[in-house]
């Protein structure tokens, strides 16, 4: 079992990734925001009392220099855990300095993460009130009903989230015919998922495809909250359908809480990089820097929210130079 102390462990990984991170903010350099969210997550990942298996990640191992699928990471004592990491949800948003980049992990025992490959996923997200209401395979409207229903309230007062994509645009149209109000996000689904479960982020419902790896941290996150996320892989050719075959998953299945995280012992933990509607991104305000994170347990349902200042005279050792 996972200690309880893990959580706050896992929220220093996330501050310093964000940290690192939002020094480009609106820089328009994605890759050089995910190196220093990546490099920062990895390095306080190593101070970590925990035997972690990278199971979601930045990549293959030759195609990744850290944080790679396969790559251990704590000091190699303490509980034997699964680890999923997205150092930087939302390269793009941090690279132009919009709304709702995240630094964020998911921590499960050992074998109980679904290694969501590198493809996308259909998804279907809800908070606790709409729990066992909603099916992603039932037309756009029932499912906006059964949360106007959940949530009492009327199908014009719901607000769905979903990623501004052409590929969307089906959904759209018909969130649109159905009354509802929607919030179409450029980036970050997980950020999407997470606010379906908090009611003054205003958002009700998350539709729409976006990557596997995320729909699997969001399931952890939601499953701290007591939501619910739907998915199905979406493999667009031949070897992603291989892929899935491999993992023994066929391509229409639809995966519930269970199969993207099993059991309840499990952590998420976000830091916020750049505003967003539920964490405030991270300020630098001279000699320290702000942060706000998210971090939760499943087992005991604790949500914390933390805020923290971290000196930037006492520079850590992540921070890299610019
Ligand atoms: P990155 O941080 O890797 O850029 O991912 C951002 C994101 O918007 C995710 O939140 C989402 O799941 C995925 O990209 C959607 O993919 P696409 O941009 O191909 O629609």
């Amino acid at each position: 079992m996972m200690e309880r102390s893990l959580s706050m462990e896992l929220v220093r990984v996330t501050e310093a990734a964000a940290l690192n991170s939002a020094r480009w903010m609106g820089r328009g350099l994605k890759n050089e925001a995910d190196d220093a969210a990546t490099t920062a997550m990895r390095t306080v990942f190593d101070t970590i009392p925990m035997q972690g298996v990278v199971v979601i990640g930045e990549g293959e191992m030759d195609e990744a220099p850290m944080l790679y699928i396969g790559e251990e990471l704590g000091t190699g004592s303490g509980p034997a855990v699964d680890v999923a990491v997205d150092p930087l949800e939302g390269t793009n948003i941090v690279a132009a300095g919009g709304w709702n980049a995240l630094a964020v992990l998911a921590v499960a025992d050992r074998g109980n993460l679904l290694h969501a490959p590198d493809m996308y996923m259909e998804k279907l997200a809800v908070g606790p009130e709409s729990v066992g209401q909603v099916d992603i395979d039932a037309p756009v409207i029932d499912n906006l009903r059964a949360v106007a229903k959940a949530k009492n309230k009327d199908i014009e007062d719901v607000v769905a989230t979903i990623l501004h994509r052409d590929r969307h645009s089906k959904i759209i149209h018909e969130i649109r015919e159905a009354g509802a109000r929607i919030k179409l996000i450029n980036d970050g689904d997980v950020a999407g998922a997470i606010n379906t479960a908090f009611d003054e982020t205003g958002v009700d419902i998350l539709f729409g495809s976006g990557g596997a790896p995320e729909g699997v941290i969001a399931a952890v996150g939601l499953k701290c909250l007591g939501g619910e996320i739907q998915g199905r892989l979406v493999p667009s050719n031949e070897t992603e359908i291989e892929r899935c075959r491999k993992m023994g998953i066929e391509v229409n299945t639809v995966l519930r809480m269970e199969d993207l995280v099993r059991g309840d012992d499990a952590i998420f933990a976000a830091t916020g990089v750049t505003d967003g509607e539920l964490l405030s991104g991270v300020q630098f305000k001279g000699s320290y820097g702000s942060t706000h994170s998210l971090v939760m347990r499943a087992k005991s349902g604790t949500v914390r929210f933390v805020e923290g200042r971290h000196s930037l005279k006492k520079k850590p050792r992540y921070v890299m130079e610019y």
